[in-house]
C-alpha cells in the first residue's frame, strides 16, 4: 500500500475511503502545518494530499523526500503550489475540477446580490432592531438589466454566466479565448480587461491566480469601471490589489464589494472591515457537504489513478 500525507482534516467518509486505499498519515487535531512541519510529516510517503492553505512554494518541494511523486490539490485553484518546482522534481500535481463548479458559482451570486443589495448592512440593522421600513431606506442596486462582466469565463465563470442571466442580468465577459457560441449563451466576448471593465456595472472575478492575473484589478483598471461599479471576487485574492480597491471604495468609484477570497487568508485587510458596503464571507466558495466530499474524493482518486496508471486526467503541471 501507497503511503501519503492528508495535511488538513477531510470529511469523516473521505477519510475513511483514503484509509481503504492508502497507509495515511491524517492530522487529527486539522492543525495549520508550517512549510517544515509538511515536510517532516511526509518522511516515507509516496505523496501529498495538500489543501489550499499549505504554502508549496519552490523551497518546501525541493526538500520533500525523494519518494513523493504526487501533489494532489484538494481545491480547484493551485495557486498555492510552485508547478515548475514540483516539475523538475519530478512530481506530478493535480487538482478536483468540475466537482466544484455548482457551489461555488452559487457563492459567486450571493457576492453579487449581498453586495449589490447591501445585505451586510441589512443583516446588521435587522440584528440590532435598529430599523424603520421607508420607501428609501437601504435602496441597493437592482440586478435585473444590469450589466455583468466576468473575468475569467471557465466552468464557474459560466455557470456565474448562466443564473445570473436567467436574473436578467447582461452578460459580458474576457477570456483569454473566445468561446465557442454554446458556451457563450449570448454573452458578449471583450478581447481584452479594459473593453470589459468598461462595460461592468458589477464586475465577478473568477479567472485562476496566475502570474499573469496577480493585481491585474489594480490602481489603473479600476478607473475603467462605470462609476459605481460593484467588485466581487470568487476567485482568489492575489488578483485583487486591495489597497486600491479599498481607496476607489471610500472615493465611491466603487459602490459596494463582494468578496469571499483574500490576499493572506484568513486576515483580509482591514480596509474592508470598516465598509458598510463590503459584504465578505470566509472562503466558502466550495463549502457545501456534497462538494467538499465529491472533491476530497476525487483528490483520493486523483493520486490513485496516478498509482495505478502513471499518470492522471486531473494533472496541472
Ligand atoms: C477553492 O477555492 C478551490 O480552489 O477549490
Amino acid at each position: 500500500m501507497k503511503r501519503i500525507l492528508i495535511t488538513r482534516r477531510l470529511l469523516k467518509s473521505c477519510e475513511e475511503k483514503a484509509s481503504k486505499i492508502f497507509e495515511a498519515n491524517f492530522n487529527d487535531n486539522d492543525e495549520l502545518y508550517s512549510q517544515s512541519k509538511v515536510i517532516e510529516m511526509s518522511q516515507g510517503c509516496d505523496g501529498i494530499l495538500t489543501s489550499l492553505t499549505d504554502k508549496m512554494d519552490a523551497e518546501t518541494i525541493n526538500k520533500l523526500p525523494d519518494s513523493v511523486k504526487i501533489l494532489s490539490n484538494f481545491a480547484v485553484g493551485f495557486g498555492n503550489i510552485d508547478l515548475e518546482a514540483a516539475k523538475k522534481r519530478g512530481i506530478i500535481v493535480t487538482n478536483t475540477p468540475d466537482v466544484l463548479t455548482d457551489a461555488t458559482a452559487e457563492i459567486g451570486i450571493l457576492l453579487i446580490l449581498g453586495a449589490c443589495r447591501r445585505a451586510s448592512e441589512g443583516i446588521e440593522s435587522a440584528r440590532e432592531s435598529n430599523w424603520k421600513w421607508s420607501a428609501d431606506y437601504l435602496i441597493g442596486k437592482q440586478l435585473t438589466g444590469t450589466r455583468l462582466g466576468i473575468l475569467g469565463m471557465g466552468r464557474i465563470g459560466q455557470r456565474i454566466a448562466k443564473i445570473a442571466k436567467s436574473l436578467g442580468m447582461i452578460i459580458h465577459y474576457h477570456n483569454r479565448s473566445k468561446l465557442s457560441d454554446e458556451k457563450e449563451q449570448g454573452a458578449t466576448y471583450h478581447d481584452n480587461l479594459k473593453d470589459l471593465l468598461s462595460v461592468s456595472d458589477v464586475l465577478s472575478i473568477c479567472c485562476p491566480a496566475s502570474k499573469e492575473t496577480v493585481d491585474m484589478i489594480n490602481k489603473e483598471t479600476i478607473e475603467y469601471l462605470p462609476k459605481g461599479a460593484v467588485v466581487t471576487n470568487v476567485a482568489r485574492g492575489d488578483i485583487v490589489e486591495d489597497e486600491a480597491l479599498i481607496d476607489a471604495l471610500n472615493r465611491r468609484k466603487v459602490y459596494a464589494v463582494g468578496l469571499d477570497v483574500y490576499k493572506n487568508e484568513p486576515n483580509l485587510n482591514s480596509g474592508y472591515l470598516k465598509h458598510k458596503s463590503a459584504f465578505i464571507l470566509p472562503h466558502l466558495g466550495s463549502a457545501t457537504k456534497e462538494t467538499r466530499t465529491a472533491m476530497a474524493n476525487l483528490a483520493i482518486d486523483n493520486i490513485d489513478e496516478f498509482f495505478k496508471t502513471g499518470s492522471c486526467k486531473n494533472k496541472v503541471n
